[in-house]
């Protein structure tokens, strides 16, 4: 019996798997999107010739991804950063690189986290105890006109002075080193943190495997993560980076802008700071030892919506 059945070819798969793909599909974004990853996964697999053995172990190594990603680990995004997917989607559709006074936008990164406090400006993100040295982080947000926003939510969060984020700790009790503040009617945020130190991301993982495969740096330069929100603003997603880092020209997730790069600076004589943003009572529950404060100070400029 003749059946009228399409010899699939090298050379006529690709067409044949994107049109029954797209055929059904009115979207016509899903239709861009889904022909683009078809297309490019061909032609990859076509340029580099890939071997069957090498398909199974890409099979593998995305499944082990899988498994290694929970909600308190996003090794998927991890997998992201250090393939610099994610700084590349940043940076085609960063709306504040387009205006010179805007504050860029840097990676989100894998240890953002819902789970976090509500605190209000003088506060400290650290729980008691904290490892580390206390910052006073602080700023005021603006338009690109230069007035003060008022009711900005500022997430923001860091790792302890020990370089590990709240979630890599099995043994938290709640959420540490992270808080969202709201900015005072002079468009101010203000927060007791620790001074950031460079971290190791976590390497007992696949990301690990594949960054040692690769003999990669594993080490990200000191930062402080920040998520701004306001409903008459574009949202921001943004760190600021230690300027004395030695790893502040080789972050292994592409972050690093210029304008993000900061001097976290030394102060051994902090009580006009204290006093000026209310810090005794955060102070004292951190049992600062009235040695002096590192100090982050960084002026936000949102772009409006
Ligand atoms: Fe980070």
């Amino acid at each position: 019996m003749d059946i009228d059945l399409e010899e699939l070819t090298a050379e006529n798969l690709t067409p044949h798997v994107i049109k029954v793909s797209t055929e059904n599909v009115k979207n016509e974004r899903l239709i861009e999107l889904v022909t683009g990853l078809i297309q490019h996964l061909h032609d990859y697999v076509k340029q580099v010739q890939l071997k069957p053995a090498e398909w199974d172990a890409a099979i593998q190594y995305l499944t082990q991804v899988g498994h290694d990603s929970s909600t308190d680990r996003q090794e998927m995004i991890l997998l992201s950063d250090v393939l610099g997917v994610s700084a590349l989607v940043d940076t085609i559709n960063s709306a504040q690189a387009k205006v010179n006074s805007a504050t860029e936008s840097s990676v989100l990164g894998p240890f953002h986290s819902e789970d976090t406090h509500t605190l209000t400006n003088g506060q400290s993100i650290g729980s008691p105890g904290v490892i580390g040295e206390l910052m006073l982080i602080h700023g005021t947000v603006r338009s690109v006109g230069g007035f003060p926003i008022e009711g900005v939510a500022v997430d923001v969060w860091e790792t302890n002075g020990n370089g590990f984020y709240d979630m890599q700790d099995p043994r938290r009790d709640g959420p540490n080193c992270r808080g969202i503040f709201q900015t005072d009617s002079r468009g101010r945020y203000y927060l007791v943190g620790v001074k950031s130190v460079n971290y190791d991301i976590p390497i007992d993982g696949s990301v690990g495997l594949l960054l040692n495969i690769l003999k990669r740096n594993i080490t990200r330069p000191a930062h402080v993560h920040f998520q701004l929100k306001h409903p008459l603003y574009l949202n921001l997603t943004t760190a600021l980076y230690a300027s004395d880092s030695e790893h502040i020209t080789s972050d292994l997730v592409f972050g690093v802008k210029k304008s993000l790069v900061k001097s976290f600076q030394w102060n051994n004589n902090p009580a006009a700071l204290i006093n000026e943003f209310h810090l005794q009572e955060a102070l004292q529950k951190m049992r600062w030892d009235g040695k002096g404060l590192w100090v982050l100070h960084h002026e936000c400029v949102l772009l409006e919506k």
